[in-house]
């Protein structure tokens, strides 16, 4: 009889709306066992037994310790607030677990390289949630710039812009010591990532930016189909910006101009990374498509639309590509020292933005 095949055995902590969505893709991955879950209120754990229906005995757990210590598990998989990703993350890797984590990878950049230096020390993989990568058209445009397509890529524009959508007002989404901060660490991540990404992984070196914080008070209806993340809470805090600019530069001399918003006076909302080559420039739509602005041999300019095909879900394919790492030993794609270098990078912009100078990143 042929031996079955090594499942993952994960146990996935914080089943909010980003942990449900990670619970989707874990049961629709035939590699992967969900042991247990675990959530500070239980009956979110409860419900989604119920939704996807899973074995209704599967241990749930409200202390994500108690899980650890009492389940057989070679991983965990975390979607709660930013402020317990490194310590999850450095628990578990302390226990001898892989980790797959949300992001931002963590709340500020020694909280990340805790993460980090955990993962080495454990010799277990470490990967943060990069689903941007995953997209058709950000792996098209990263096989054309890898075959040479775009030359030397050396300045880019990028950003995540809303009209009106801060996700989860007054909840820990606009509360600075459990998110971090507004939307630069929330959607900087995505469009900072992919953009460093496709560009290469040049190394940053200096940063300058300004963040402001003028939507506190207002409570107009949300047009973006994305700001539903989070639980809002009437009253509460809202301690972190609501609109971020700034300007990164690079070890080669490369610079990317970066704006985030979660609600700002804009036509309407827009994610985009626009990088410009020596060969060709292109475009990264948040519709899945993308352009590439280049010319001939006789000097004509040429506007390429290719087709990449369905975007895809990015989040999905980040969580099955752990999943291979792990069992398999496919080539890693996220590599922890790129997520101390991001949350250094935006570490440096809130700096940056109280100090009004530019700050150097060692
Ligand atoms: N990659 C993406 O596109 C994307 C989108 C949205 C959110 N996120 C990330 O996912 C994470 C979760 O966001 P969300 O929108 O699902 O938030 P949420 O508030 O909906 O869910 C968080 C859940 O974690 C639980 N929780 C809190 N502290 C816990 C603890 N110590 N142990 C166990 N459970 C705990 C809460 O009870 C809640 O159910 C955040 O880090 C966020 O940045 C990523």
């Amino acid at each position: 009889m042929a031996k079955a095949e090594k499942k993952l055995r994960i146990g996935s902590i914080g089943i909010g709306g980003m942990g449900n969505g990670h619970l989707n893709a874990h049961v629709n991955n035939k590699r992967v066992e969900l042991v247990a879950l675990c959530d500070l209120i239980p009956e979110k754990c409860e419900k989604a037994i119920e939704r996807l229906k899973l074995d209704p005995k599967t241990p749930i757990y409200t202390d994500f310790r108690e899980m650890i210590e009492k389940e057989d598990l070679d991983a965990v998989d975390i979607a709660t607030p930013n402020d317990f990703h490194s310590i999850i993350a450095v628990y578990a890797l302390e226990h001898g677990l892989h980790v797959f984590c949300e992001k931002p990878d963590a709340i500020n950049a020694s909280e990340a390289l805790k993460m980090k230096e955990a993962s080495e020390k454990a010799g277990k993989v470490l990967m943060v949630m990069r689903n941007n990568r995953y997209y058709s058209n950000s792996q098209y445009i990263k096989k054309f710039i890898e075959d040479g397509g775009a030359g030397d890529i050396y300045c880019g524009r990028c950003g995540w812009i809303r009209r009106r959508g801060i996700p989860g007002k007054g909840g820990w989404f606009t509360t600075k010591a459990k998110s971090g901060g507004g939307p630069l660490i929330d959607l900087g991540v995505h469009m900072i990532d992919l953009s460093i990404w496709l560009m290469g992984n040049p190394k940053p070196v200096a940063v300058s930016g300004c963040t402001f914080s003028k939507f506190a008070e207002n409570d107009a209806e949300s047009d973006s189909e994305h700001s539903a993340f989070g639980e809002k809470k009437a009253g509460g805090t809202f301690d972190v910006e609501d609109l971020a600019m700034g300007f990164i530069r690079f070890d080669n001399g490369a610079c990317l101009q970066i704006e985030f918003s979660w609600a700002s006076n804009i036509e309407q909302e827009k994610r985009f990374v626009e990088l410009r080559g020596t060969k060709a420039g292109f475009t990264w739509n948040d519709d899945g498509t993308c352009g590439i602005w280049t010319e001939d041999e006789d000097g004509k300019l040429v506007d390429l639309k290719p087709d990449c095909g369905a975007m895809g879900n990015g989040h999905a394919r980040a969580l099955e590509h752990f999943s291979r790492i792990v069992l398999d030993g496919a080539e890693k794609d996220y590599i922890p020292e790129q997520g101390v270098n991001m949350i250094k990078i935006l570490d440096a912009i809130y700096e940056s933005a109280k100090t009004g100078r530019e700050v150097a990143l060692v």
